[in-house]
């Protein structure tokens, strides 16, 4: 491999779905595991076995799927252990499933967590480290390590530690800022000081992970690099624990935009960054900012009169990289009524989706029906349309029917017909402060799953009196009925949240967003006795 090679270890299904409230199904993540193996990342860390018996069976399942694609090289699948025997066999017997897998394993190298959080004396640590990691070593030939608050550490402590983790058999040392605290010029330093002082760390890759706490994670990262990191830890839409981690999308984008300058090549295939953007984002219930860099829906548009001049006059005047070299596809119209099944079907594969005949003649239904309502279809209707089918989950309860009435006389009412589990058609009408909430009251009404709505979320995939609305929503339990997870860092078990998505062109309709994520609830309750089942939709 080349000395200039940055390899991209995505954590979104770790330490993004950490987020507070990105809990996401299996299915789920096996379909976000696809999308990041499309794009090229290196590693994909898809879990922590050790949360929950679904943690551990989600991440076999990428493990099994993911890792072993029979076109090209597949990605490394890695699994997360504290510094403990029962994690490290439950991350082994997760990943041992996928061609090239690898555990990873860490525990806490600051004063402050070793006194306040492990209770542990620098010595215990270096010995436990020794211990955990040859014990991983003795069951998969790849292994990485992570002094946890490496950020805060001693950096001489850092050596010892990090040196005896490549004698017991470490081959990736990662070099966390797991409280986001230091500065990039801190950051670089640590590195280079680790590389210059470790001994046997020649023969190991250096990696990077950086939280935002002070939004310095991408600063942080490419500091890193500078000083000779060979791995970046990122996730998509830069979602993780609190502020989040380094977005994948940044250091991409920075290492492809100022090439000159960081002179590394990457195996990132940029044209997929905004469909995993909004996948992930999708599926998490959690929304991009619209300014953020890179996959915010602002990050391309110029609104000022001064800068669209320019634009017009010359893209480079305000546009330092093309909308199409992260897969946002400009072209307007695409296809309308008159569009057969074939045109569509080519458009759908130029856009990456390659759908089996049940799926294509699925979505040319859906398609024909968006086409009356709406004259022009483009290329993110058609994307807003698949992504609806994709999201939903076991569909328990199905919507048939809605109608609604408000305006500034009378109450917002709703009628709400679903079809019930044994396909029973049942009815309920409500009223609301508004007519979504109406719609939400009735839905509860037939459901009967108590949960409190935490995000509502609602945004226009194109401009236009006719547009598409996206509905993202994200709801929790409120009897503790969900299944509890533990997180790695606390070792705290919390309750799940969950996240539904929904596209029409009539806003309410997309209220079906709600129903979406009641279903994924009731999945995962176990209340119907359902498995998840994985969904061959995209491509
Ligand atoms: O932030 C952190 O320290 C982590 C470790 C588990 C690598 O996520
Ligand atoms: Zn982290």
């Amino acid at each position: 491999m080349q000395d200039n090679y940055i390899r991209f270890f995505d954590t979104t299904l770790r330490d993004g779905e950490q987020s507070p409230g990105a809990s996401l199904t299996s299915n789920e993540k096996l379909e976000i595991a696809r999308g990041l193996a499309r794009l090229g990342v290196d590693v994909i860390e898809a879990g922590f076995p050790a949360a929950s018996p679904d943690d551990l069976e989600g991440v076999r399942r990428i493990a099994v799927e993911v890792g072993n694609a029979s076109t090209g090289q597949p990605p490394i699948i890695c699994g997360l252990a504290r510094a403990v025997k029962s994690d490290i066999d439950a991350a082994w017997d997760a990943v041992r499933h996928a061609s090239r897998p690898r555990i990873h394993t860490f525990l806490a190298t600051s004063s402050i967590h070793m006194r306040h959080k492990l209770r542990m004396d620098p010595e215990e640590v270096v010995e436990r480290v020794h211990e955990m990691v040859s014990y991983a070593r003795s069951l998969c030939d790849d292994v990485e390590f992570s002094p946890e608050d490496a950020g805060r550490s001693e950096p001489e402590f850092l050596y010892l530690v990090l040196g005896e983790a490549i004698k017991a058999g470490a081959t990736t040392l990662n070099i966390p800022d797991t409280v986001g605290y230091t500065t990039p010029d801190e950051f670089g330093k640590l590195i280079a000081g680790i590389i210059a002082n470790t001994p046997g760390i020649e023969n190991t890759v250096v990696s990077v992970h950086c939280h935002d706490d002070l939004g310095m994670a991408t600063a942080n990262t490419l500091a890193g690099i500078q000083a000779g990191a060979r791995q970046v830890e990122v996730t998509v839409n830069g979602i993780g624990e609190r502020a989040g981690n380094t977005s994948l999308e940044e250091i991409a984008m920075a290492l492809y935009t100022r090439r000159k300058v960081y002179g590394c090549a990457t195996g990132i295939d940029t044209t997929q960054i905004t469909r995993i953007s909004r996948t992930v984002s999708n599926y998490t219930g959690m929304s991009v900012q619209p300014n953020k860099a890179i996959v915010g829906a602002n990050a391309f548009a110029h609104e000022a009169g001064i800068h669209q001049d320019g634009m017009l006059k010359n893209e480079t005047t305000y546009e330092i990289m093309r909308p199409e070299t992260v897969g946002l596809n400009r072209s307007r119209l695409v296809l309308g009524k008159h569009s057969g099944r074939h045109a569509l079907k080519v458009r759908l594969a130029e856009l990456g989706y390659d759908l089996g005949k049940d799926d294509l003649a699925y979505t040319f239904q859906r398609f024909k029906e968006l086409a009356d309502k709406k004259k022009t279809i483009t290329d993110a209707d058609l994307e807003a349309l698949i992504e609806d089918q994709m999201y939903q989950a076991h569909e328990i309860y199905r919507l048939d029917g809605l109608q609604v009435a408000c305006g500034t006389i009378g109450l917002p009412t709703a009628t709400v017909r679903l079809l019930g589990p044994d396909d029973d058609l049942l009815v309920q009408a409500s009223i609301g402060t508004g007519p979504v909430d109406a719609v939400y009251k009735a839905i509860d009404a037939i459901v009967g799953v108590p949960n409190t709505l935490l995000e509502f979320h609602v945004h226009a995939v194109t401009e236009g009196i006719d547009a598409i609305g996206e509905v993202t929503v994200r709801l929790q339990p409120e009897n503790g009925s969900s299944p509890q997870r533990t997180s790695p860092q606390s070792g705290q078990a919390h309750a799940r949240t969950y996240g539904g998505y929904g596209a029409d062109t009539d806003i309410i309709v997309a209220g079906e967003a709600y129903l979406a994520a009641l279903n994924k609830l009731l999945v995962a309750s176990g209340r119907f006795g359902l498995a998840e089942t994985p969904t061959e939709i995209a491509g």
